[in-house]
């Protein structure tokens, strides 16, 4: 049975295929510093997020052209297609890219092509969520906001990713403010890594429409009250979880404690190149783990449409 799903947690460079980054290294004359797709997956062995994120942004250098962005896009789209996705909002880190010399315009202009090709072919609908790096100044993060809004680039929300530890949402208070002054939606990274308290940061001074992971918040009982009062979706990405230690083996994730606690929990796939699978693959392992029965599976795929910055209406046709 293939339900249908939005993908809400998927960040398009680490979709990033190996086999995709030497098409692409050889394809844009860059030299890679391993031999082999083999040598290089050899490398996805992760003790913690930032052992991930330094081969992440290494290996998204190969990204060079417009083109690179609309086929990763439509590469993506394809695979996500296949595993039951309707609706995906898509991030991505522009400051990567513009730090190697591409333009707002090269970037966006290329994944907007992927997912409006998508669209047409196959009905699948879209957002597009421009990522900030927590590790980077909020200076870094304002200049490029303001580009997006006083350039009109077609961005429908802003999120914040990257190295989580040591860098709490607060920092960004201004950037959230200013985004959410010119209509967009904002999302946040919180509590995958970091403490409870980053994800009460999310909501009270980024004011957070959706927290990715927050996994972290089932350590502080009264948080999860309120985000089950609130009713607050929280993107959860198992097979990252695992591979990024966030948890020490699938059957110590708490998505079981989170769905009985009343928590708006959807499932999602973060990197799918990297942590061994796209959204197919993260609901079977946790509905084989957990033994989640087809109500559980219909309440995950209802809160991920719910969790959408979806209109009612579309989201009422997409189910
Ligand atoms: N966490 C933070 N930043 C990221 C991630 C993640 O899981 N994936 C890509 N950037
Ligand atoms: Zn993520």
């Amino acid at each position: 049975m293939i339900l249908p799903l939005a993908e809400l947690h998927i960040h398009l460079e680490g979709s990033l295929e190996p086999e995709t980054i030497f098409a692409l290294a050889s394809k844009n004359g860059i030299d890679l510093p391993y031999e082999s797709v083999e040598e290089l997956r050899a490398h996805y062995e992760f003790n913690n997020l930032q052992s991930f994120l330094d081969l992440f942004y290494a290996n998204m250098a190969v990204l060079r052209t417009s083109e690179d962005f609309k086929e990763i896009t439509t590469a993506y789209l394809n695979r996500a297609h296949a595993s039951g996705v309707r609706h995906v909002e898509l991030f991505f880190d522009p400051q990567a890219h513009i730090e190697r010399g591409l333009s707002l315009s090269e970037v966006i202009s290329g994944i907007r092509a992927g997912l409006e090709e998508a669209e047409q072919r196959w009905g699948v609908t879209h957002k597009l969520i421009a990522c900030f790096w927590r590790h980077a100044p909020a200076a870094s993060a304002m200049e490029i906001l303001k580009m997006i809004v006083t350039e009109n680039h077609a961005i429908d929300g802003i999120g914040l990713d990257s190295s989580e530890l040591g860098f709490p949402p607060e920092l960004f208070e201004e950037v959230f403010s200013y985004a959410r002054e010119h209509g967009l939606h904002v999302v946040a990274h919180a509590g995958e890594e970091g403490p409870a308290d980053y994800i009460r940061q999310a909501l009270d001074v980024l004011k957070v429409e959706r927290v990715d992971h927050g996994i972290r918040c089932m350590d502080d009982p009264e948080l999860v009250a309120r985000l089950v009062k609130e009713q607050m979706p929280l993107t959860v990405c198992p097979l990252s979880n695992v591979r990024l230690r966030a948890v020490e083996t699938l059957a110590d994730h708490p998505l079981p404690q989170m769905l009985e606690a009343g928590l708006k929990v959807s499932l999602h796939s973060d990197d799918p190149a990297y942590f061994g699978g796209y959204l197919d693959a993260n609901i079977s392992a946790v509905a084989e783990q957990f033994s989640l029965t087809v109500s559980d599976l219909a309440t995950l795929a209802r809160n991920s449409f719910e969790g959408s910055f979806l209109d009612e209406a579309a989201r009422k046709s997409r189910l």
